[in-house]
């Protein structure tokens, strides 16, 4: 049971030899103890419930009931457990079947004390995201998406505000119409502040996409999405910048073919980068949004974007820019138009309301009367016009 000095009691059900080798980690370990144990599926879920444990590692191998009904039956019974599955063998069906069952975390053996620490705190932080993430799961429906438009926001210089457009966006896009299910995804390779504007605590990142990412389908891309809003799923990038590099550019063509099956609206902030492999997110775009502010650096930072772009190939058609922070003493957007040579979109104005948004982690809504939610507004219109969705909403 809980010392003092511990902060996380756990239940154990494993074959032997995973097992023993947990009770031996969790033996050199100031903060985890033990709740209780169990060697077959069975045993497991009699005392499951008698035991104080918040927490349950359940082996994917383990005798009688396997590791992922267990998972199953916990959380449709005891949703208020957090199943992580273990398993001594690298195996993206372990993986992904367990990911499908509920299971909030997935540990390969051998690790040490203090990955086994930080993957317990991990899973305890984000619970209460995961429960959400969960309804999300089981109310959202399935069907083919012909007519879905990725929409990549990017820019060419840090803190214009991409992301902050981007988020908003995409939640005024799925204010408007909800019969529409918009994606937002985090593929700033830099920081991970999609979460934080949106305010969710991510459980699931992008970056548990990795091992099955040649083998997604909508209940395991699912099953990654955070519920921010009614129609709107959020795909947190993973807390440490570790995006650099995750994915090769076959593996974000693969993302982002799975996401267009998924949802009508897929927005994707990509900060302030484009490399070759960054560069196959903005091939498959329906739509390049190049966010600047009216200042030199950043609409010379626009530019070099765009030149960039090019220079892989990319069409000037598909981009447009979108002028932040924008007052009437700014360059005006002709002129900004003219040096970047693409067609600047919108200006959204220079506003405290923004800040003040961000500082309390709150989003635009569609009944808000400010001069921001007007410049969305128009922006909105603009995006459906040059994606070809006319005035009506549904682009089915
Ligand atoms: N229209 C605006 N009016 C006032 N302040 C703004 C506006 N847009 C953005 N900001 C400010 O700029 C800051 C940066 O915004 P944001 O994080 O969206 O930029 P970013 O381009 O995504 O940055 P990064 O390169 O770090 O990802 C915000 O914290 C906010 O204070
Ligand atoms: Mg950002």
């Amino acid at each position: 049971m809980m010392s003092d000095s511990t902060e996380y009691s756990i239940f154990v059900a494993a074959g032997p030899q995973v097992l023993e080798s947990i009770l031996k980690l969790v033996d050199g370990s100031k903060r985890l103890s033990i709740a209780d144990t169990a060697l077959n599926g069975e045993e497991c879920l009699e005392k499951l419930a008698a035991a104080d444990a918040g927490i349950a590692f359940i082996d994917f191998a383990l005798p009688q009931i396997s590791g992922v009904k267990v998972i199953e039956y916990l959380s449709t019974n005891h949703p208020e457990v957090i199943s992580v599955l273990l398993s001594d063998r690298v195996n993206p069906e372990y993986f992904r079947s367990g990911m499908l069952a509920g299971a909030r975390e997935f540990i390969t053996l051998p690790v040490t004390t203090e990955e086994l620490e930080f993957a317990v705190e991990r899973v305890a932080q984000v619970a209460g995201a995961g429960k959400k993430s969960r309804s999300l799961t089981q109310t959202f429906e399935t069907r083919p998406r012909p007519d879905a438009r990725v929409i990549v926001v990017g820019s060419g210089k840090g803190g214009v505000g991409t992301s902050f457009v981007a988020a908003n966006l995409a939640k005024l896009m799925a204010d408007a119409d909800p019969d529409l299910d918009v994606a937002l995804v985090d593929l700033n390779c830099r920081a991970n502040d999609l979460a934080v504007i949106v305010n969710v605590e991510p459980g699931k990142t992008l970056k548990d996409f990795v091992p099955v990412i040649a083998d997604l389908d909508p209940a395991l891309i699912r099953s990654v999405a955070q519920n921010v809003a009614k129609k709107l799923a959020l795909f947190a990038a993973p807390p440490e910048a570790e995006l650099a590099g995750l994915f090769t550019a076959e593996q974000l063509r693969l993302l982002i073919d799975g996401l267009r099956s998924c949802y009508d609206f897929v927005v994707i902030d990509s900060g302030a980068y484009a490399d070759r492999a960054g560069a196959s997110l903005h091939e498959a775009a329906d739509l390049i949004m190049i966010i600047l502010t009216p200042e030199i650096l950043a609409v010379r930072g626009g530019k070099r974007f765009i030149d960039c772009l090019e220079r892989f190939g990319i069409s000037k058609n598909s981009m447009m820019a979108v002028i932040n922070r924008w007052g009437p003493l700014s360059l005006s957007p002709e002129r900004i138009a003219e040096y970047i040579g693409a067609p600047v979109m919108e200006k959204l104005p220079e506003s405290d309301l923004v800040r003040l948004l961000l500082d309390e982690g709150r989003l635009l809504q569609a009944g808000d009367r400010s001069e921001v939610k007007h410049a969305f507004d128009q922006l909105i219109a603009a995006v459906r016009q040059k994606l070809s969705l006319g005035d009506g909403i549904s682009v089915h």
